[in-house]
């Protein structure tokens, strides 16, 4: 008699469609945190809608899944090395505004900040799930084109960041940070970057930086080395790291950038790496936020 339930296939006790047996027959052995796969998985869903066609009604259900990734940060270690795993054994699992939402959270868990009214953590996780919203306004043939870009076209990405200020700024549900990480996550700590050119910490100047968005810059820039794209491939987290302390070094607030690389220590999704810039050992950055 046949089996209706012959291929059907199993992770952790829920079923999923599109996944190469072999995959999660490999997943299943790695011993993955459960509470962090379930929680990637919805902030996944929640991050794909949100990329796919931004509407205001998605703000009220984001705002569960942001509760989600808050509740496992505090609950688990792991959350950073499971997320990591489970897209190295599987790059089809890899959604960009999620990994950068979890990546948000896991530095803004890092940091004491005095001053700032709300949830810190919970404020991060928001603004990395919304960074790239104003992608959405660019068009698809020049986000999924295969090979090199024309400047043109890079022109034409390069506006993503004040499209997506003008979708979020009016929607006083998200508050004001999310459309300030949407508009400054391309900046660079150096004054290189766009739309403004602003540089250092606002904590210091008018023309820097809000704190969310130097937050938002590693993890954009982290997530966007590790995965595969039409003109690279995906990159190993050694090489990640790597890239980001040779090549890139200046474009990040140094404070936060060892925040990070000690969580990405401490979680062992990075075995050997050379300490530039060193690391102290601390329990939590503390910064004076600057409304
Ligand atoms: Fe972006
Ligand atoms: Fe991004």
């Amino acid at each position: 008699m046949n089996d209706p339930h012959k291929n059907e296939h199993w992770l952790y006790g829920k079923k999923v469609d599109n996944i190469n047996p072999n995959i999660i027959q490999r997943m299943n052995s790695l011993g993955l945190d459960k509470v962090a796969i379930n929680t990637y998985d919805s902030v996944k869903q929640m991050a794909q809608c949100i990329e796919e066609c931004f509407d205001p009604s998605m703000i009220k259900q984001s705002e569960k899944v942001v509760d989600s990734v808050v509740e496992s940060l505090s609950k688990s270690n792991n959350i950073l090395s499971t997320i990591n795993r489970m897209i190295c054994a599987d790059p089809s699992l890899y959604n960009h505004s999620a990994l950068v939402s979890i990546v948000c959270g896991v530095i803004a868990n890092k940091i004491n900040p005095t001053g700032f009214s709300g949830n810190f953590i919970q404020e991060a996780v928001k603004c990395g799930l919304f960074h790239d919203v104003g992608k959405s306004k660019i068009s698809s043939t020049i986000l999924l084109k295969e090979g090199k870009l024309t400047d043109e076209e890079f022109n034409e990405i390069k506006k993503h960041p004040k499209q997506g200020y003008i979708e979020l700024k009016d929607l006083s549900e998200l508050g004001k940070y999310v459309s300030m990480v949407a508009l400054q996550h391309h900046e660079r700590f150096d004054g290189t970057g766009y739309p403004h050119g602003k540089k250092g910490r606002y904590e210091d100047s008018d023309n820097g930086i809000n704190i969310f968005s130097r937050i938002c810059t590693i993890a954009d820039v982290y997530a966007a080395l590790i995965a595969k794209r039409s003109y690279k491939e995906a990159y190993s987290n050694e090489k990640t790291l790597d890239i980001m302390l040779k090549n890139m070094l200046n474009h990040f607030d140094p404070e936060l950038l060892r925040v990070f690389i000690n969580e990405l220590k401490n979680s062992n999704v990075v075995n050997i790496i050379q300490d530039k810039p060193s690391t102290p050992d601390y329990k939590k950055l503390t910064i004076k936020f600057k409304a």
